[in-house]
């Protein structure tokens, strides 16, 4: 047990693995969904929430996620077996990194139709497309784009063909050079554009959507999205981060390196929510336009800015990679099972992922337009298209439940002498508050939030 090394080989550096967890960490997440959800939910009182989720949740299994990849040291589905062995456990553990692999490929094909948008938007900002451009012409370019399956499936086909190209090559022919370069470019330009819309007369309004709590927009629906985004967010609860844990060398700061990752993937979503919410109440804008609504003001502030062009582009680019490293962490669980276990190439097993994750994808596509009329719905609970079902079946369902199982299996069911070393946190105190938040609030809050809808 506890071999030193996976054979898909090392994070070549410490560092390494802070920028690859953080790349997948940093997407479309934080950039597209987090402000939209924010709108949609009422502002100030759903970011409390998402922000306690992610402090009192999210961070204790990120930890937990990343110290189980690094036991296991394989693919999510065969170290959660090897696992459960090792503890006695039953077998039934293996579960976790099952449901974890088809989240992922779930997650991926709407996460590659959104990618298609965001490099759809480089293309347009790129000829110029916002330049002078009103409100209402910037929507319009929107649903157009929408509304044309043929541009939807080609921009999506393109953003999975990038995706699975990185992932063939393994882990550090591409995404290490990916993250290290755009990842920096991507905060930088966040900031210039926080910069910028402090000059704007409706900062002050934009801020305080963001800040100002009213509960009464509150609902046990908004709890709910609150905390699976956290998970959503952060990668948790799918083995993302459990399959980079495996390729982390031993080190003696766990705690700070997922902190790291923590504060940098709220700060991104913080900026991102500031800037749109800003450009929104600057124009009269609606806040809760839903998933349209980062394509509605973004470009509005590219086609007022000096050089808006350049910076457009540059921004809808830097967008693209930091979807991009999410879209990797997303594959990777899959690819790397069916690598160990089915003695696939990785070319096999990438376009074997490509191709399922594709066909779905398109299906996601195609309820923008030709299939919005089909929809999946359970009694009163919900009626939802199939791009949004399968957004709300992994983030509100099997991410939570991914990180319940985790929370039980490592506060409860391994050998606590093993999480204890494998932990890394060396203050007594601070050893005792994460298992405290591993072993009884996550799993409480988890429950109470989820199990909420059943009760109304
Ligand atoms: N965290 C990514 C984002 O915010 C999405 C993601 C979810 C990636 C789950 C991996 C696993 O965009």
């Amino acid at each position: 047990m506890a071999n030193e090394q996976s054979i898909h080989g090392i994070w070549t550096a410490r560092w390494t693995f802070v920028l690859a967890a953080t790349g997948s960490a940093v997407g479309l997440g934080n950039i597209w969904k987090f402000p939209y959800m924010t709108g949609v939910n009422g502002g100030g009182a759903f970011v409390l929430v998402y922000l306690v989720c992610i402090a009192c949740i999210g961070m204790p299994i990120l930890l937990a996620e990343v110290l189980l990849g690094r036991r296991g040291r394989a693919s999510p589905i065969n170290t959660m077996h090897s696992l459960a062995a090792e503890a006695r456990a039953t077998p039934f553990w293996g579960g976790i990194g099952w449901m974890g692999a088809v989240a992922g490929v779930l997650i991926l094909s709407f996460y590659s139709v959104v990618g298609g948008w965001v490099v759809a938007y480089c293309w347009l900002a790129l000829k110029g497309g916002f330049t002078g451009q009103t409100a209402e012409q910037v929507a319009a370019t929107f649903s157009d784009l929408l509304a044309n399956p043929q541009a939807l499936i080609a921009w999506h086909t393109l953003f999975l063909a990038m995706t699975m190209g990185v992932v063939v090559r393994g882990i550090h022919k591409g995404l290490e050079l990916a993250v290290q370069i755009m990842m920096p470019g991507l905060f930088l330009m966040l900031l210039g554009l926080l910069f910028y819309v402090m000059t704007l007369d409706a900062f002050p309004q934009g801020f305080a959507f963001m800040f100002s709590a009213d509960f009464s927009k509150l609902n046990g629906d908004s709890v709910l999205s609150a905390l699976g985004h956290s998970f959503f967010s952060l990668s948790l609860g799918m083995g993302a981060i459990m399959a980079y844990g495996a390729y982390m060398a031993r080190e003696r700061h766990l705690g700070k390196t997922v902190l790291i990752i923590g504060t940098l993937d709220t700060l991104a979503a913080l900026m991102a929510g500031l800037v749109i919410f800003t450009i929104v109440f600057q124009n009269g804008l609606e806040p809760a336009a839903g998933p349209a609504l980062m394509f509605q003001t973004l470009p509005l502030a590219f086609g007022k800015l000096p050089g808006g062009m350049l910076i457009g582009t540059v921004f809808f680019i830097l967008v693209t990679f930091a979807a991009w490293t999410s879209a990797i962490s997303l594959g990777e669980p899959a690819v790397a099972w069916a690598v160990e276990s089915r003695r696939l190439s990785r070319l096999q097993a990438s376009l074997i992922l490509g191709v399922l994750v594709w066909a779905l994808g398109v299906a996601c596509a195609l309820a923008f337009n030709h299939w919005s009329h089909i929809t999946i719905s359970m009694g009163d609970l919900f009626t939802l298209n199939i791009f949004d079902f399968l957004d709300k079946l992994t983030t509100n369902i099997m991410l939570p439940l991914g990180g319940l199982l985790i929370c039980i299996f490592v506060g409860w069911v391994m050998d606590s002498a093993i999480v204890r070393k494998e932990a890394d946190l060396h203050h007594p105190l601070l050893y005792r508050s994460w298992l405290f938040l591993v072993r009884f609030v996550a799993p409480a809050g988890i429950l109470m939030v989820m199990l909420n809808p059943l009760f109304q």
